[in-house]
């Protein structure tokens, strides 16, 4: 069944978010980067403003500027009433309040439009589907990210899990995944069991993030070769 557009809630973080949440200090900055499910976030056009090397990967890729620009709009609402609804969830601290939440957001998802065409020219902007091969070596890139995207949908199952994170560390020499809960900010079986299965052939760290902004959610998960 082909891939709708309207089964995804586009919501995009910054690079400074994208810093904090991955530890990324100046030297892992000037490394080649994969973002795996950067979806609409501008880690990407900002990191290129600097001269980093940054490749994000997404499914929503495939649809033209005008179709995510829609989607954005159409979900923008919805989303900013649900955190009306949790906001005793969050934690307001490097985020004040409802609305410059909505302000850093809308910003970060305009400036990953505005880059988006020039972007997908120069191969920084790949649709590609997790967990099918990527069209590159072993090593190719020293860091893999995910944010808020891994080990946070639970419902797509430890196979899936087990075998986008082995495709990731086949093209990556590192992966860091952020967070380590689910969507209601839950640890999950499905997380011990990946860590588990990683901790066999790779060096598993995880490390408490000064980053936290739905509450519990300040782990990050490194699997190096
Ligand atoms: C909640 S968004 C996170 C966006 C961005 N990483 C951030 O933190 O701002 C999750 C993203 O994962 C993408 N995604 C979901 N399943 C995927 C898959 N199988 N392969 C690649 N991307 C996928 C979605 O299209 C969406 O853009």
């Amino acid at each position: 069944m082909a891939f709708k557009l309207d089964s995804v809630v586009p919501w995009g973080r910054n690079m400074e978010e994208y810093r904090l949440m991955f530890q990324l200090d100046d030297r892992d900055m000037s490394k080649k980067i994969a973002g795996f499910g950067d979806g609409p976030a501008c880690f990407n056009y900002e990191m290129t403003e600097r001269n980093g090397d940054v490749t994000s990967f997404d499914l929503i890729y495939q649809f033209s500027k005008e179709e995510i620009e829609k989607r954005i709009e159409e979900v923008r609402i919805t989303v900013m009433q649900q955190m009306r609804e949790n906001k005793d969830h969050y934690v307001w601290k490097h985020i004040r309040n409802l609305e410059e939440l909505e302000n850093i957001r809308m910003s970060a998802m305009r400036r990953f439009l505005s880059d988006y065409e020039k972007g997908k020219k120069e191969g920084r902007y790949v649709f590609h589907e997790l967990p099918h091969r990527l069209p590159y070596e072993v090593d190719y890139f020293d860091i893999g990210l995910s944010s808020h995207f891994l080990l946070m949908y639970t419902s797509l199952g430890y196979d899936f899990h087990i075998a986008s994170m082995t495709e990731m560390l086949r093209v990556c020499k590192e992966i860091r995944i952020f967070p380590m809960v689910d969507l209601d900010a839950n640890k999950t079986d499905l997380i011990g069991n990946v860590i588990s299965y990683f901790q066999k052939d790779y060096t598993v760290e995880i490390v408490k993030t000064e980053y936290e902004f739905q509450k519990g959610d300040n782990k990050l998960l490194i699997i190096r070769k």
